[in-house]
């Protein structure tokens, strides 16, 4: 049976999960929340009620709800001109002051982003002097990340996007294929940290020379997007950079005025002021 729900069945739903176990979903943008909510109620053929019990009766349930709930949706080398950017302007720019720094993968989803960015790094011949932090609310799709193992089907795109990127060798040179999955070679990850943490509630960690947020924010209200980028700008150091998705903006929010565009098109930002 198709169901519709309101605006008042979203409230109690995000505000159950809030008060129950701390995740904060009121400020996500309500459309595409209510497309999830919709297909998760279809895919289990439970009712609005029958959601709202489980979610309450059973503790156990709310990965696997989390994981149905967010848009884990990525690529490795996503939008390839991107990444040739990262190489030849961004990471370059970073290294004239710095020999060693840190970065953050936020919403890092499977792990595809960290894959791209190590073997990018591995290529600039840097790979060792570099510590990334990948994190997701997501504890399952965070589990995935760690194991970097993924269908073989799914690798056709990214050695496109490898290809487009202009890596200096094959996508194939990093991992082996066996029964339809390709492994990562794990010696990417050496210097990777996956941890779970929530950009809405969560606390600012570290200190960063460059954060990673793409395709995460846009499932924010702009309320909501308003805070977490002055949680962003406040975990990077002066001159640090902030790259958001292509579809993405910062130039309306309130720490605006503290960045500076350093790539209009590919939306990398440079924090020029505390
Ligand atoms: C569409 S994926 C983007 C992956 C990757 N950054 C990319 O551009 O390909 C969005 C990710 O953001 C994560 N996410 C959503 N809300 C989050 C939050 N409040 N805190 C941390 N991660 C969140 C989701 O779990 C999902 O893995």
């Amino acid at each position: 049976m198709v169901q519709d729900i309101d605006i008042s069945d979203l409230k109690r739903i995000t505000e159950l999960i809030y008060s129950k176990y701390g995740y904060d979903f009121r400020n996500y943008a309500m459309s595409s929340f209510k497309r999830r909510i919709l297909r998760i109620i279809e895919l289990k053929n439970l009712s609005i009620e029958s959601l709202l019990k489980k979610l309450n009766d059973s503790p156990a349930f709310i990965n696997e709800f989390l994981d149905e709930l967010t848009v884990n949706v990525t690529e490795m080398f996503r939008d390839p001109s991107f990444w040739r950017v990262m190489r030849d302007e961004i990471i370059p720019g970073i290294l004239l002051n710095h020999k060693t720094f840190n970065i953050w993968h936020a919403g890092c989803s499977s792990g595809e982003e960290v894959i791209s960015m190590a073997i990018l790094l591995k290529e600039m011949g840097i790979h060792n002097d570099v510590s990334l932090f990948a994190t997701d609310l997501d504890v399952n799709i965070l589990e995935k990340a760690k194991t970097a193992t993924y269908p073989s089907k799914n690798m056709e795109l990214n050695e496109k996007n490898y290809i487009r990127f202009e890596g200096k060798w094959s996508l194939r040179d990093y991992y082996k294929e066996e029964n339809g999955k390709v492994t990562f070679d794990k010696n990417l990850y050496n210097n990777v940290t996956f941890r779970k943490h929530d950009l809405v509630v969560g606390e600012i960690f570290n200190k960063f020379d460059l954060i990673l947020c793409r395709n995460v924010m846009i499932y924010f209200n702009q309320a909501l997007q308003n805070e977490v980028l002055k949680k962003f700008h406040e975990s990077l150091f002066k001159y640090g950079y902030l790259c958001i998705g292509s579809k993405e903006s910062l130039i309306w929010c309130d720490v605006a005025n503290r960045f500076l565009v350093a790539n209009n098109e590919e939306k990398v930002y440079k924090k020029i002021k505390d």
